[in-house]
């Protein structure tokens, strides 16, 4: 590691692709330096790569299955073992779908998604907002970056029951409700916490249930470099939630003024003809 008077230091989870890899650059674009994590080692060491060549800031790789037991203590103790002394910016953003009927999905691939979605994200947030608190004020690296923030990366599903998604759907209520408390508990202590929503987004997030896109989706999907551009904005204005496109902000208003049932509908109607869009 250079010393690189670097704004801080983000942890950006699921950084091989999609939303991830966009936020790493983003925040790199904005003076921090970055650790990626994912599984894939070789697309983190490209996505090191060119945010090292394009903004001059220091990026560190640490492959990591995050679904697996001890995943998440695992990635904290290799991140302090490569010499990171501080992480200023917590992205908790990898995350994968499981389609199907619930009485027909795999248990195994329910739990790695739910260990993955939901306890990775948490335990990561366990390990590192109390070292936040003890920071937050300091401003450790000194760049003129905001206070520091954990950044959850939910979905428009957050808010919609989805039969034919539902164990996906309720980890993204879960992530959603988790970061508006935490959001509250920090405040006094100068940690900020966002959830981003996004609505459908072009990533690999699609091909990874085996569905192909929807004739719905077209015209309402959003691409991930919008998307990480609008929760790093929200992150920076120290905002609780992102809504990242008219579409995902649209269904965020949706469901405040629907009955449920309608909602549950709706989050139905999201998933067709075996595909989704959400
Ligand atoms: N795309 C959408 O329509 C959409 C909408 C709303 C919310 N989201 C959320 O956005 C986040 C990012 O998804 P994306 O759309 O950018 O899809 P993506 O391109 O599939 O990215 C998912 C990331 O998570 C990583 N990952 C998957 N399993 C992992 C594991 N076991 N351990 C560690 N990392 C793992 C993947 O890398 P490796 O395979 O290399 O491990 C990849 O970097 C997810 O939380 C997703 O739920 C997506």
């Amino acid at each position: 590691m250079t010393d690189t008077g670097s704004a801080g230091t983000a942890l950006v989870t699921g950084a091989s692709s999609g939303i991830g890899r966009e936020l790493a650059d983003v925040i790199a674009a904005d003076g921090y330096d970055v650790v990626v994590t994912a599984r894939r080692e070789q697309r983190l060491r490209e996505v090191a790569d060119r945010v090292e060549r394009e903004h001059g800031v220091d990026a560190t790789v640490v492959a990591q299955d995050l679904a697996a037991a001890g995943g998440a203590r695992a990635l904290y103790d290799a991140v302090a073992a490569a010499g990171i002394e501080a992480v200023d910016v917590l992205a908790n953003n990898a995350g994968v779908p499981v389609y199907g009927d619930f009485t027909e999905t795999d248990w195994a691939d329910e739990r790695r998604m739910l260990r993955l979605n939901v306890e990775a994200a948490t335990e990561l947030a366990k390990l590192y907002a109390p070292e936040m608190v003890g920071r937050a004020g300091s401003n450790s690296g000194g760049g003129g970056g905001p206070d520091p923030a954990i950044l959850n990366t939910a979905s428009l599903a957050s808010l919609f029951p989805i039969p034919g998604k539902a164990v996906y759907a309720g980890s993204k209520a879960y992530l959603l409700s988790f970061s508006r408390a935490l959001a509250h508990e920090l405040e006094d202590d100068g940690v900020t916490v966002t959830a981003v929503c996004p609505g459908a987004v072009e990533t690999e997030y699609a091909t990874r249930g085996d569905v192909e896109e929807s004739e719905t989706m077209s015209g309402i999907t959003s691409d991930p470099r919008s998307v990480a551009e609008a929760a790093w904005a929200g992150v920076r204005d120290g905002d609780r939630i992102v809504f990242p496109s008219a579409f995902a902000s649209y269904g965020g208003q949706a469901v405040r003024v629907l009955p449920r049932k309608a909602v549950t509908k709706l989050g139905e109607r999201t998933v067709e003809d075996g595909a989704s869009w959400l």
